[in-house]
């Protein structure tokens, strides 16, 4: 699937320069809460990489389009900033036990069946100190604006596009008590519909 986001990022580089709001937010926590160390999740072509360093955070990311690393990495080179950066699975991260303070995840999560999606939350989990932080937005269900007959629903909630840059991709739209029970593992701080079609959830690592 890799090679759907690679073909994004090779025709059009730096999809989108400015930060989310809400990462712009969750920083704005992290600096009061003195957590430093910050691993983005799924960094596409490296908006949020550039974000943090430029805010002063240490920062890792990962992606696992190579297209997505290197556009970042060229993006890191040009400012002069110095982050890692890892192409690799979210299901699977390279990273020991209790890495980081905090964690964060913007459209990403969902682009997995459940079951990797639930192995990607232990994940996060597993590298996260404890008291440390985890934000992530992923689609709302019901689907908005998704058209009939252009995608497949495989299993319950997973929809995969038929044709488009996102053909054969699983996207999983979660209901919010269904994000809550997936991320019950953590202690729940806020969960909403942040827009029309997107969830966010803020969760922390219990002690
Ligand atoms: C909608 S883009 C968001 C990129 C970035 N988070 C941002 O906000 O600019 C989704 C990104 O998730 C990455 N991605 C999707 N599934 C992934 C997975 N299973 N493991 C790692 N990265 C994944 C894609 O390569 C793509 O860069």
């Amino acid at each position: 699937m890799s090679e759907n986001w690679n073909s994004v990022y090779q025709d059009r580089p730096y999809v989108e320069k400015n930060p989310y709001e809400g990462v712009i937010e969750f920083l704005k926590l992290l600096r009061e809460k003195g957590k430093r160390e910050v691993f983005d999740l799924g960094c596409g072509d490296g908006r949020h990489l550039v974000y943090l360093m430029r805010e002063g955070f240490s920062a890792s990311g990962m992606d696992y389009s190579l297209w997505g690393t290197l556009r970042t990495r060229e993006w890191l080179n040009r400012e002069g900033l110095q982050a890692e950066l890892v192409c690799a699975e979210a299901a699977n991260l390279p990273w020991p036990v209790e890495r980081f303070d905090a964690v964060f995840s913007i459209q990403v999560i969902h682009h997995q069946r459940i079951e990797a999606i639930r192995q990607s939350f232990s994940e996060v989990k597993r590298v996260l100190r404890p008291g440390g932080y985890f934000y992530a937005t992923m689609p709302a269900y019901p689907p908005l604006n998704w058209k009939t007959g252009l995608y497949e629903e495989i299993e319950e909630h997973t929809f995969i596009p038929l044709e488009g840059f996102e053909k054969d991709v699983p996207h999983y739209f979660f209901s919010q008590d269904e994000l809550a029970e997936a991320l019950s593992e953590f202690e729940m701080l806020d969960i909403k519909k942040e827009s029309a079609s997107h969830l966010s959830a803020l969760v922390r690592k219990v002690l």
